[in-house]
């Protein structure tokens, strides 16, 4: 079932060495059922606006292969995952040419039991690259053909099972300015990122293949300037479909800011993916806190669903327990739509509210008008 994809010169050479998947891919849930009462809540994939977007959840191997709780919790209310970590260069490429499927195929296999759509994330980035990566030794011809190798190997493994590739990740520096320096960029030069979609249509021609980042400007410089860059490659015939806003949000945003790039990249014809959104409190934060982030994640789920563009709204993390944000911001978390119990905080109610404007739930309860009450 799974396997090691060994490679060399951008060429399948072998397949050696059929590894079982081993890490209990959950399904032999046995007699230990999920805990009920953790789902037994509105389903935020059974909205309206799941007709029409599609509504995912970044999710970790560990939690999902041995969690039943963390698995019924995201099978209730998403209909798509990102691969949180484990399609990056330094989970798939464990050595030149060398690659290891395992953990991806386990998250893939499950995904077809639950139904669930999968985004790809990510094929080129900056981050987290393989130890043997050493761009001092790379020229811009092996550069270039390692990117090959890999996109190609990557991609083409998935073809018609991911159908949304975040294919460069990050590109521009913080402040919109330009492409960001990094490997990629000092190898091969500014046309990496044309050759890296170039190389993912190739291999999967039907994929929507996206440029995502993040945006830490206050007037949504960065996001203008990757709809620049994704145009711009377009107009020049690179295959770009989408432009990816992240939304690691970290206090207030200017929703009608987001609301305006959304429309800039649709008069563009560029598809919208919310990639990965969260909204991290500190450790201290308190009910009308929790009632903020409520407010802001409920405003940009709003945003994307006004528009057709806008495609995709992806939460990073299923729960607190599950969140990148206290191991990268000591003393913060809170940052996803369930607690550290895995239950449903004020922002999931708001959030569901967003996605089924027309006929609210009464099930919503208490915890959605506290979020009407608190902040103002
Ligand atoms: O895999 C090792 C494991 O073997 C080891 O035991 C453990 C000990 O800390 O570390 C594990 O690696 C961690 C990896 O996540 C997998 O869990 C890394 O230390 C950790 O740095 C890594 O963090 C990820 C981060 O990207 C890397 O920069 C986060 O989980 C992931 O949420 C985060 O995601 C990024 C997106 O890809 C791009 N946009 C920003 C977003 C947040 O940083």
């Amino acid at each position: 079932m799974s396997s090691r994809l060994v490679v060399a010169a951008g060429v399948f050479v072998a397949l050696v060495g059929s590894v079982a998947g081993g890490l209990g891919v959950v399904g032999a849930l046995g007699d230990d059922r999920p805990d009920p009462s953790l789902t037994d809540h509105p389903s935020l994939r059974s909205t309206p606006a799941s007709a029409t977007h599609l509504i995912g959840v970044a999710v970790g191997h560990r939690a999902l292969t041995s969690d039943r709780d963390y698995r019924a919790l995201a099978a209730h209310d998403f209909d798509t995952i990102t691969l949180e970590n484990e399609l990056k260069w330094s989970h798939v490429h464990v050595e030149p040419g060398v690659f290891d499927f395992d953990r991806a195929d386990d998250m893939i296999e499950i995904a077809d039991d639950e139904g669930w759509a999968v985004r790809g994330h990510t094929l080129v980035w900056h981050e987290q690259l393989p130890d043997w990566f050493d761009d001092a030794r790379l020229g811009r011809e092996q550069a270039i053909e390692l990117l090959r190798t890999h996109i190609t190997n990557v991609v083409s493994r998935y073809a018609g099972r991911i159908t949304q590739w975040d294919v460069v990740n990050e590109p521009l520096a913080d402040d919109g300015s330009g492409l960001r320096d990094t490997v990629w960029r000092r190898t091969i030069g500014d046309d990496y990122v044309a050759l890296a979609f170039q190389f993912a249509r190739d291999a999967d021609p039907d994929a929507q293949l996206f440029l995502n980042d993040y945006d830490p400007t206050p007037d949504g410089a960065k996001y203008a300037a990757l709809i620049e860059l994704a145009a711009a490659l377009r107009a020049d015939g690179v295959p770009v479909d989408g432009v990816g806003f992240q939304h690691h949000l970290a206090g207030d945003l200017d929703l009608g800011v987001v609301a305006d790039r959304v429309d800039e990249a649709a008069r563009l014809g560029l598809d919208v993916a919310f990639t990965e959104v969260d909204d991290r409190l500190p450790d201290d934060a308190g009910p009308a806190d929790l009632a903020q982030q409520a407010r802001r994640l409920s405003g940009l789920a709003s945003v994307c669903v006004a528009s057709p563009a806008c495609t995709t709204f992806v939460m990073w993390g299923l729960t607190d327990e599950h969140s990148w944000v206290p191991d990268a911001f000591p003393g913060y978390g809170h940052a996803t739509l369930f607690d550290a119990e895995y239950r449903a905080k004020p922002a999931y109610d708001a959030v569901f509210a967003a996605f089924d404007p027309i006929e609210p739930d009464p099930a919503l309860g208490a915890r959605a008008a506290g979020v009407q009450g608190g902040g103002e």
